[in-house]
């Protein structure tokens, strides 16, 4: 019996990596290591790889995941992909406002929470990313940081919807960087978080919103983050590139 209370999401983020022919080799191999898998495994890969992934993972339990979207359905916003069309191919997770995407595209609370309802309209899964920086993180407004970035990111949030949404708290610092929060940084941040969702939506509703951590999680280091009392899994970055790395990362997520 698993000594968690929700279930566990392990969720990678290939970020700009792999193309078609990895992401077939990937699905593949992992397919069968993680076969008998109680936990939620999910792999957010680029757009382009989304629809080999999704066939490939076609009665398996791995689900497929994009890495961002536009607000709007459809329109002249060029280079941009649409929730609905994540939806129509048979996504059903989006990550939003991932701090690459804020530092290096502008992605702001405002963009972040226009996303949120947009995807939560058309049926699909979000994982809403906050964290702080190294030099909020010194200054001791961690928490103040990542309360502001959960009241805007998730303002008006239907009721019905309010549990299709995934938290990601990922330190920037901790970010492809080796370097990892403690568990106990991460439980702390993660608890708060939960909190401030007790208070944006029910207390209820906040004991049953996942939330994962995410910075330089491996296989090495994530059974301690993932027993934290309010940690429901992670966002893996590097790790999830390498098959054997990320099959091992579910196997110790299995066996909490
Ligand atoms: P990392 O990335 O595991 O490589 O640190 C995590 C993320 O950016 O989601």
């Amino acid at each position: 019996m698993s000594v968690k209370k929700r279930k566990i999401l392990v969720a990678g983020n290939w970020k700009m990596n792999n193309n078609n022919k990895e992401t077939e080799h990937f699905l593949q191999q992992i397919k069968k290591g993680v076969e008998n898998a109680k936990v939620e495994v999910l792999l957010c890969v680029p757009f382009t790889s989304l629809n080999v992934a999704l066939n490939l993972a076609k009665e398996s339990n791995i689900k497929i995941g994009a890495q961002n979207c536009h607000f709007k359905d459809s329109g002249a916003y060029t280079g941009e992909i649409s929730p609905l069309m994540l939806k129509e191919i048979g996504v059903e997770y989006v990550i939003l406002g991932h701090s690459e995407r804020r530092e290096y595209f502008n992605e702001t609370d405002e963009t972040v929470n226009l996303k949120l309802n947009a995807s939560l309209k058309h049926g699909l899964k979000a994982i809403v990313c906050v964290g702080e920086t190294l030099k909020q993180r010194e200054d001791k407004v961690t928490k103040e940081i990542i309360s502001m970035q959960l009241k805007k990111g998730l303002k008006n949030i239907a009721k019905e919807h309010i549990l299709n949404i995934i938290i990601a708290y990922e330190p920037i610092w901790a970010i492809g960087t080796g370097k990892t929060a403690s568990k106990e940084e991460a439980q702390e941040v993660c608890e708060h978080i939960r909190d401030v969702l007790g208070k944006i939506f029910s207390q209820e509703e906040a004991e049953e919103i996942l939330i994962l951590y995410g910075g330089s999680v491996k296989a090495s280091n994530c059974k301690e983050i993932f027993m934290q009392k309010d940690i429901d899994g992670g966002l893996i970055g590097g790790a999830s590139l390498n098959v054997s790395e990320f099959e091992e990362i579910v196997s110790i997520a299995n066996a909490i």
